[in-house]
């Protein structure tokens, strides 16, 4: 019952956080397409720009002033609660997921031998500092240097990338880095861009002049939300793909797909400027084409050296491993505490079912070490390499 409440919290967490995070990236990417599409040219006094637009059978016409508005409009609407219970979900969801089953979830002794607590407090104390980092970064003098300044930020999350990745398993590494980055994005909403916004609308209440200072830092923070979209949404979606997370470099594999996202954003940010870049988006297939090459099992065959060949294994021995390490949670009943239904809906428990998943069982426990989560039942270099001979050359009573 309890695992079935905790899939459940799990499942409910999920849906919320995937549901606040469109409204929050859906209002984040419209309103930088308005930024980037309104008509600046020949615009009356006051006036940054305007433009029209048509969407659901209606004609839409949007003004942006270059400050503010003469007047304060009645009614003003606020963009944050998305930003903000995106955060909460995703909180929420770190501690149902990985926090509350920190053993198998984050722990990997075969990457660091840390204690369950441990790693609970370094991905709290990530998600925290990175913050501090980030801001104090944006107030240094760095930030009249976009250019160094965007150097600076991705060498510092490629920094954490490689840390976690020395200390966690590859997954809760990744999904650290994911929260950190959305932790700073919030943060910008939170500690920035909402307080410039309240002060420029408390300066036009007491009759003063708003200072455009505010809203100019507020839009570049703004801005720098924008180029953080992409590299998260793909760590969100990452824990679905052992080879980017469970490769052996996969803290390079991250840089360089955060890279080809953020450059893919600012194709697209730029795309109606005198300065757009075309090469941006053929340089980021190329790219994209070099990981996928660089990820696959072949690449990292070969750099594991020509594989000696082991014993031949029997079948007794292949139903033997898969039976100790893989049966107590890929059952119809597991018996390993915390699982109430076959996790990813995978049986091994009979030998039609290991021979239809060969493949599975390759890719997730020979080509990588993301199965057995954490090596929670201690599967051991011997039985991956049985595993390995069975599948390349069947077992001798095959
Ligand atoms: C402690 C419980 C546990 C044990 C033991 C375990 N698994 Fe898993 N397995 C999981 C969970 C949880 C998932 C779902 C993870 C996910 O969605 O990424 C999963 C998913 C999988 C998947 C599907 C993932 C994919 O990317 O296709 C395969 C294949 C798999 N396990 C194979 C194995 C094999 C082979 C073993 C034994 C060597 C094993 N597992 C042992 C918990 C376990």
């Amino acid at each position: 019952m309890e695992a079935h409440l905790h899939e459940w919290a799990n499942l409910l967490l999920r849906w919320a956080h995937f549901i606040v995070g469109v409204a929050w990236i859906g209002a984040s990417f419209y309103f930088n397409w308005l930024e980037n599409h309104i008509e600046r040219l020949n615009k009356r006094e006051g006036i940054a720009g305007d433009l029209w637009a048509i969407h659901g059978g209606g004609f839409y016409f949007v003004q942006k002033y270059a400050v503010a508005p003469e007047k304060l409009p009645s009614t003003l609407h606020w963009f944050k609660w998305e930003a903000y219970s995106t955060w909460i979900t995703g909180f929420l969801l770190l501690i149902v997921v990985y926090y509350m089953n920190a053993g198998s979830m984050m722990v990997d002794p075969s990457v660091a031998d840390i204690g369950q607590g441990t790693a609970i407090a370094i991905g709290l104390a990530v998600l925290i500092g990175s913050w501090f980092v980030y801001d104090g970064l944006c107030r240094s003098p760095l930030a009249s240097r976009p250019v160094w300044l965007a150097a600076t930020g991705f060498a510092l999350l490629v920094l954490l990338a490689w840390g976690l990745s020395e200390l966690f398993s590859g997954r809760a590494a990744y999904i650290h880095v994911g929260a950190a980055i959305g932790t700073c994005m919030v943060g910008n909403v939170f500690r920035v861009i909402i307080p410039s916004q309240r002060d420029m609308v408390d300066a036009m209440t007491a009759g003063r002049e708003p200072d455009p200072a505010k809203g100019k830092n507020a839009l570049l923070r703004s801005r720098h939300n924008n180029y953080l979209t992409l590299p998260v949404l793909f760590i969100m979606i990452s824990h679905h793909f052992p080879s980017t997370y469970a490769h052996p470099w996969n803290w390079a594999v991250l840089a360089a797909v955060m890279l080809i996202g953020a450059g893919v954003r600012h194709y697209f940010n730029i795309r109606h400027l005198p300065e757009r870049k075309v090469w941006i988006l053929p340089a980021a297939a190329v790219a994209t084409a070099a990981v996928i090459v660089a990820t696959s099992p072949q690449v990292q065959d070969w750099r594991a050296g020509p594989q000696e060949e082991g014993e031949s294994v029997s079948w007794a021995q292949v139903q033997s491993i898969i039976d100790n390490r893989c049966v107590s949670c890929h059952a119809a009943s597991p018996t390993q505490a915390g699982f109430s239904s076959p996790p990813g809906g995978l049986r091994l428990d009979s030998d039609a079912l290991i021979e239809t998943h060969r493949d599975a069982i390759n890719r997730t426990s020979v080509q990588s070490t993301y199965m057995p989560p954490g090596n929670l039942t201690g599967m051991t270099d011997e039985e991956r390499a049985m595993l390995r001979q069975w599948i390349r050359h069947g077992a001798t009573d095959d």
